[in-house]
C-alpha cells in the first residue's frame, strides 16, 4: 500500500520513542522506505542502532555532521520525503515547530520542508492539556499539520488521561490514508464557510445562524479525496478540519482578502454565508445608550461578493467555482437565477426556511444546479452530501 513510498520519521524524546521503532517495522512492511532521525533526547530512550538496523537506513542526528552535509544536506533530506511524521511528538518539538525554531537536526529539517507533515503526539497528561501546548496544536494544525491521536488511558508516569500516544495500527492507518493517491491528489481547492461577524462597535456585531457544518463537512471529504485544501473561515461553531491549511477571518472583507492570497486553485468552493451589508459608521468605542439621545442610527454598505469577484476574474479563475444559495422560497428559480448573476459554474441550493431544520442541523436536502440543469438530491447528513458533492467535483476536473 504504501510501496514506493519515503517517509522522514522523527522521533522525539518521550518514554513512547520504543512505539516508533515498531512504526518503522509496520511502515516498511507496507513496503514504505523510512528514513529516521533521532533528537538527543530520543537516543536517552530508542538507541540509533537499533533505529537504523529496522529502517535499513542511514540514521540522522545531527546538524552537524559534515559527512551528512557532504553526502545528503538537511534541506535535501526534508524534502525527499512524500511525508514527514513526527512520532512520538513531544511538548517540546510540538513547541519548537509552533515557534518556528530550527536548532537541531528535527526542527531545522521540520523548518525546511515543503513535504506535508504529520505529528503523533505523546506527553503527561498535564503537559497536553496545559494551554501552551494547546496553543501551539492550535498553529500547528492551522498551519495545515496533521495530528494523529493522542490517546486516553494509562500513561508510563501513572496518570491517566489523553497524551498517550496512538497506537502503531492507528497511524500506519493514517500514514495510509495520507498518502494513498485519491482523485484529488496534487490538486488545490479553496472552500470558503461559516458565517461573517460584521462589528457595529467592539463588541457588538450582525452575524446570521451559519453553523459552519456544510463548509467542514466538505473541505474533510475533498482532503479526504487526497486535494491539498484551503479553508478559509469566518468565526464558525464547528471546529476546523485537520489536516488542512486554516485561514481565519472575521468580516466579508478579511474574507475576500484570504481567498485571493489563496488563489491560485483548481476548484474554489464558497460554502460561507456571507454577510452582504456591513455597518459603515461602526464605532471603534463602544455604544452608550444615553438618555434621551435616541436609538443609534445605523448606516450600511455593501460588502465585496466574493462568489461573484472570484467566479468572474478574466485571469487566474479557478477551473470550477462553486457557490452555494441558502433560499427560503423558490428555491430551483432563485438559484438557477442566482448562478447567472454570480457567473458561477455550480451553484449547490438548499432550503433554509426554519421548518426544514437544515441551517445549524446536521442534514441538508440540496439541488445542484449546474449548465445542464438542475438535479435533486435526497435528503443526507451533511458529511454524505458533503462526500458526494466532492466525488462529484473529482469528476468534474478530470
Ligand atoms: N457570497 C459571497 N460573498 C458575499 C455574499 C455571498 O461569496 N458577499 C456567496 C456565498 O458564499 C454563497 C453565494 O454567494 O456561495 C450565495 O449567497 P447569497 O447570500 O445567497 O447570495 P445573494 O446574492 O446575497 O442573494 P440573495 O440575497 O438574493 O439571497
Amino acid at each position: 500500500m504504501l510501496a514506493n513510498k519515503r517517509i522522514l520519521l522523527i522521533i522525539g524524546g518521550g518514554i513512547a520513542a520504543f512505539k516508533s521503532l515498531d512504526l518503522i517495522r509496520r511502515l516498511r512492511e507496507q513496503g514504505a522506505n523510512v528514513v529516521p532521525v533521532l533528537t538527543k533526547a530520543a537516543e536517552e530512550f530508542v538507541t540509533p542502532l537499533s533505529a537504523s538496523a529496522l529502517a535499513a537506513e542511514k540514521v540522522y542526528r545531527d546538524l552537524f555532521d559534515l559527512t551528512d552535509e557532504a553526502e545528503m544536506g538537511h534541506i535535501e533530506l526534508s524534502r525527499a520525503a512524500d511525508l514527514v511524521v513526527v512520532a512520538p511528538a513531544t511538548a517540546d518539538l510540538m513547541g519548537k515547530m509552533a515557534g518556528g525554531l530550527a536548532n537541531d537536526l528535527a526542527s531545522t529539517l521540520l523548518m525546511a520542508t515543503d513535504k506535508p507533515v504529520m505529528i503523533v503526539p505523546a506527553m503527561n497528561v498535564k503537559m497536553w492539556e496545559h494551554p501552551a501546548t494547546q496553543r501551539n496544536l492550535a498553529t500547528l494544525q492551522t498551519d495545515g499539520v496533521r495530528v494523529v491521536g493522542p490517546d486516553e488511558g494509562p500513561m508510563a508516569c501513572g496518570e491517566f488521561g489523553p497524551g498517550r500516544m496512538a497506537e502503531v495500527p492507528e497511524i500506519v492507518d493514517a500514514v495510509s490514508a495520507f498518502l494513498s493517491d485519491g482523485p484529488l491528489k496534487g490538486r488545490h481547492i479553496l472552500v470558503t464557510s461559516g458565517p461573517t461577524h460584521e462589528p457595529i462597535d467592539p463588541v457588538r456585531y450582525i452575524a446570521n445562524r451559519s453553523s459552519g457544518a456544510q463548509g467542514t463537512a466538505l473541505a474533510e471529504a475533498l482532503r479526504d479525496l487526497g486535494a491539498n485544501v484551503t479553508f478559509v473561515t469566518g468565526p464558525a461553531q464547528v471546529a476546523p478540519p485537520e489536516g488542512v491549511t486554516v485561514r481565519k477571518v472575521e468580516t466579508a472583507g478579511e474574507m475576500l482578502a484570504a481567498v485571493e492570497a489563496a488563489l491560485p486553485s483548481d476548484a474554489a468552493v464558497f460554502a460561507a454565508a456571507v454577510a452582504d451589508w456591513r455597518v459603515e459608521n461602526a464605532s471603534d468605542q463602544k455604544m452608550k445608550k444615553t438618555e434621551g439621545a435616541g436609538l443609534p442610527a445605523l448606516e450600511f454598505s455593501e460588502n465585496p461578493d466574493i462568489l461573484k469577484t472570484v467566479s468572474q476574474m478574466t485571469t487566474g479563475r479557478p477551473g470550477l467555482v462553486v457557490g452555494f444559495a441558502a433560499e427560503t422560497n423558490d428555491v430551483e428559480a432563485n438559484a438557477t437565477a442566482k448562478r447567472a448573476r454570480k457567473g458561477c459554474d455550480w451553484i449547490v441550493a438548499n432550503d433554509v426556511s426554519p421548518e426544514t431544520g437544515i441551517m445549524g442541523g446536521s442534514e441538508n436536502k440540496v439541488s445542484i444546479v449546474t449548465a445542464d440543469g438542475v438535479e435533486d438530491w435526497p435528503r443526507l447528513s451533511k458529511q454524505e452530501t458533503a462526500r458526494r458533492l466532492a466525488a462529484r467535483i473529482a469528476d468534474a476536473l478530470k
